[in-house]
């Protein structure tokens, strides 16, 4: 009875929360998950959810029945409208297909799916950043679709690896899929330049490849919904094959709800209405409807002007807090500590993460000896720091790059 089953490793990035929470240590801090947490390390429920969820619990026409196989209609059109914007062409003309979705991994997982068995490939894999989000490796073979890499991350200029990847996308088999990060690149915290895009853009055109976005931090790059959904409104405008997987994880603050949804941009209304039928098809054997309860929060959210205004609020408050640790890491490690090696990555990074440029023993010895918990790759969650540790992290860090 499966006594041939293999233990399997943990989860690189859930194992160090794990152990985090098992660490009795006083100083101990958690970089690893990207998580949010405010200036005292503890989870923000934002204001407008806890607003949402009174409206909710006193709404007495509320039930527990199925949604949709789809989801929840208000809910997907209004997510829908957030990506692409409301004027947007394949908003207006009805071309998008939106399926609610378990979070940004069931869209991950659900776009993967559709296009292993619907995408017309010459060469079926999916190409990856090198880095990229660990669980991009595990979803896609679990559905049949080999995956390859792109560069993308120079480790000399801790920056963007532009020429290289312009030349992946120029030497892939034409029609190849390519996922990219809306915004917020997820561990770098490099994104291209609009510049760039454009470039990028032109080569995917040329060569017909296919853009499968991966939107899991909108509003967390730049403080502002709209600006971080410009690389999926330019490639929209410019007619790039695309898919979104979109997920309110972050910037909701709705981690456990798993509010997510992926749209597929067909190309005519009646093209929609054939990939959505498809992927109610897929989406019944797997989920049979997703959960209620996080739609309607982001529903309300999104389709109420006063409780957008307010959630827009609450995502600056986040980023702004985001932004203001990045300064102090970067003031403590430059001015203070004088460590050793340029720190102006940390300022010039976006979005939730900061890739430090340290190495696995470097990374290695904050795990075992600080109490600090963050991926071997060097990432760090810089929501994990706040006013009270960002000196302690600082330490820290400067004794473990000296050795
Ligand atoms: C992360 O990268 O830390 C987050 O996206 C959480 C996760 O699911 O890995």
């Amino acid at each position: 009875r499966f006594e041939e089953v293999p233990l399997a490793p943990p989860d690189s990035i859930f194992k160090l929360t794990a152990a985090y929470k098992a660490d009795t240590h006083p100083d101990k801090i958690n970089l690893g998950v990207g998580a949010y947490r405010d200036d005292n390390g503890k989870p923000w429920v934002l204001p407008v959810v806890k607003k949402a969820t009174d409206i909710l619990l006193n709404d007495a026409t509320l039930d527990h029945e199925y949604l949709n196989i789809t989801g929840l209609p208000e809910y997907t059109a209004a997510a829908a409208r957030l990506i692409f914007g409301p004027d947007s062409p394949v908003i207006t003309e009805g071309r998008v297909a939106s399926v609610q979705t378990i979070s940004g991994t069931g869209a991950n997982h659900l776009g993967a799916l559709f296009l292993s068995k619907f995408y017309g490939w010459n060469d079926k894999r999916v190409y990856l950043s090198d880095p990229t989000w660990v669980n991009h490796h595990a979803i896609f073979p679990q559905v049949g679709v080999p995956v390859s890499t792109y560069p993308y991350y120079d480790p000399q200029t801790i920056g963007l690896a532009f020429p290289a990847f312009l030349d992946a996308l120029k030497n892939a088999a034409p029609r190849s899929v390519f996922l990219l990060h809306a915004c917020a690149h997820n561990p770098t915290g490099v994104d291209p330049t609009r510049e760039q895009w454009g470039a990028i853009a032109d080569v995917m055109l040329e060569k017909g490849h296919f853009a499968f976005f991966d939107s899991a931090y909108q509003g967390f790059a730049s403080g502002d919904l709209e600006n971080d959904a410009w690389a999926v409104r330019e490639f929209v405008r410019r007619n790039v094959p695309l898919l979104v997987c979109q997920s309110f994880a972050k910037n909701a603050g709705l981690y456990g709800e798993r509010v997510g949804a992926l749209h597929v941009v067909g190309a005519s209304k009646e093209a929609a209405a054939r990939i959505t039928s498809q992927l109610s098809v897929l989406a019944r054997a797997e989920i049979s409807n997703p959960p209620a309860h996080g739609a309607r929060l982001v529903s309300l959210i999104l389709n109420d002007p006063a409780l957008f205004a307010e959630w827009k609020r609450d995502i600056k408050t986040m980023a702004g807090r985001i932004i203001d640790m990045r300064k102090e890491l970067h003031r403590l490690l430059t001015e203070e500590l004088k460590t050793p090696g340029n720190w102006d990555h940390i300022v010039n990074q976006i979005g939730m993460f900061s890739f430090t440029g340290i190495n696995p023993t470097q990374s290695q010895a904050l795990v075992e000896k600080a109490h600090v918990y963050l991926t071997a790759n060097g990432r760090i969650s810089m929501a994990g720091l706040n006013s009270h540790n960002v000196r302690y992290f600082a330490t820290q860090l400067d004794k473990a790059v000296r050795g």
